[in-house]
């Protein structure tokens, strides 16, 4: 039997720790972490996984601030929010979330913020510091979560095939790195991959983040593997019923050894990943 690798209990452990942690820095004399989240435009999942992230950060004693910027804001106008929350001493942490409206450059915008504040850990500083593996830099979260949950599950990683569907700069490239630094032999697939399901069976960890329901089929999945489902998609079935489900089809996977639930699994602890980066971020500037 498969065993299902939840993320939202472990993500509620490292928030609690985390709220402890915060009242002790603030009892401690620091300041309070915060965390600036800028949103453009009106994407209705941008605007729920804002509200998500706000309210994670406020039952872990992070204070938050949002920026919610009409969807016309000019490249400009932006810059000098990012340059002002570059210099706010409250503020240690800043997320512009994704996907920026199309007449804005995200790179620009991205390499703009101060790579210490960098929570994301989408600055080319923090993307350079993590493939050379130095461990210094913030390191973005839904990798980062990844990582913890296979920690969960897998005590050594030296030497494990690991197979990584997607090759995005949020989850793909990232989460590869990071298996490749705990010496897994690691192969990047994407869309154009050929032979995908040959090269998925060969895999002791899956991690998917294709952003293609239920891509990857039962048969794909070599008993025992660890499978890590990063997808959330919403499907309309034949009778008008939507429901979310994630790049794995996750009913043929009874065979695997872990496979983590959409929803509950990797997303919740995205979140918790980013309140750590705050504290961190908060932690590294009164060194
Ligand atoms: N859009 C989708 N995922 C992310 C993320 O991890 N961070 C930000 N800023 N935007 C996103």
């Amino acid at each position: 039997m498969v065993r299902i690798l939840r993320g939202d209990t472990l993500a509620g452990q490292m928030s609690d720790d985390l709220a402890a942690e915060v009242a002790a820095l603030v009892a401690a004399g620091q300041d309070v972490p915060g965390l600036a989240v800028v949103l453009v435009g009106e994407d209705p999942a941008s605007r729920i996984y804002v509200g998500r992230k706000r309210k994670a950060a406020g039952m872990a004693g992070i204070r938050s601030a949002e920026y919610r910027l009409p969807a016309e804001t000019g490249e400009a106008a932006l810059l000098d929010l990012i340059a002002a929350l570059n210099a706010d001493p409250a503020i240690h942490g800043i997320l512009v979330q994704l996907p920026l409206p199309r007449h804005i450059d995200a790179a620009r915008v991205l390499d703009a913020i101060a790579p210490e504040k960098d929570v994301d850990g989408f600055h080319p500083v923090n993307v350079g510091r993590l493939s050379t593996g130095s461990g210094a830099g913030l390191v973005p979260c839904t990798p980062l979560g990844c990582m913890i949950l296979l920690e969960q599950v897998i005590d050594d990683f030296r030497g494990l095939k690991a197979v990584v569907i997607g090759k995005s700069n949020i989850v793909g490239k990232p989460v590869a790195l990071l298996l490749l630094e705990r010496e897994c032999t690691v192969t990047v697939t994407h869309i154009h991959t050929r032979g995908l399901p040959e090269i998925v069976r060969s895999a002791d960890i899956v991690v998917v983040a294709a952003g293609s329901p239920e891509l990857v089929k039962g048969d794909w999945i070599k008993p025992g593997a660890v499978v890590i489902d990063v997808g959330i998609n919403r499907v309309v079935d034949k009778d008008g019923i939507s429901r979310i489900v994630g790049d794995v089809a996750a009913q043929e996977c009874g065979h695997a050894g872990v496979l983590t639930p959409v929803p509950g699994g990797v997303g919740p602890m995205t979140i918790a990943c980013l309140l750590r980066n705050t504290v961190d971020a908060a932690r590294a500037k009164e060194k």
